[in-house]
């Protein structure tokens, strides 16, 4: 499966949830996550993201891998998403930030 990571958080660009063949984009208020038991591992999202918050399981760092059970976790919560729409308007400042797990809205 692949796994929507940190750097997601506050930036939410969703331009990933129009490519996804099998809808298991979820959204929630500020990070979006792929449900592991619907992704077919086409690979066709992880481009998609201009920040590279997409992620295969098989690449998570050791710092990464809690990932994982947020995105099962939270997909099984949050609603699915398959258009793009536009991005939160402060999106660019949180690129890169570090440390946005503690941002992270449920
Ligand atoms: Fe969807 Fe493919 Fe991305 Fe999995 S790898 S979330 S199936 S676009
Ligand atoms: Fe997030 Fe990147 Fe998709 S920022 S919403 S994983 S395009």
């Amino acid at each position: 499966t692949f796994v929507v990571t940190e750097n997601c958080i506050k930036c939410k660009y969703t331009d990933c949830v129009e490519v996804c063949p099998v809808d298991c984009f979820h959204e929630g208020p500020n990070f979006l996550v792929i449900d592991p038991e619907e992704c077919i591992d086409c690979t066709l999202c992880e481009p998609e993201c201009p920040v590279e918050a997409i992620v295969s399981e098989d690449d998570l760092s050791e710092d990464q891998q809690h990932f994982l059970k947020l995105n099962e976790e939270l997909s099984a919560e949050w609603p699915v998403i398959t258009e793009i729409k536009d991005p939160p308007a402060d999106a660019k400042e949180w690129e890169d930030v570090p440390d946005k797990l503690k941002h992270l809205e449920r």
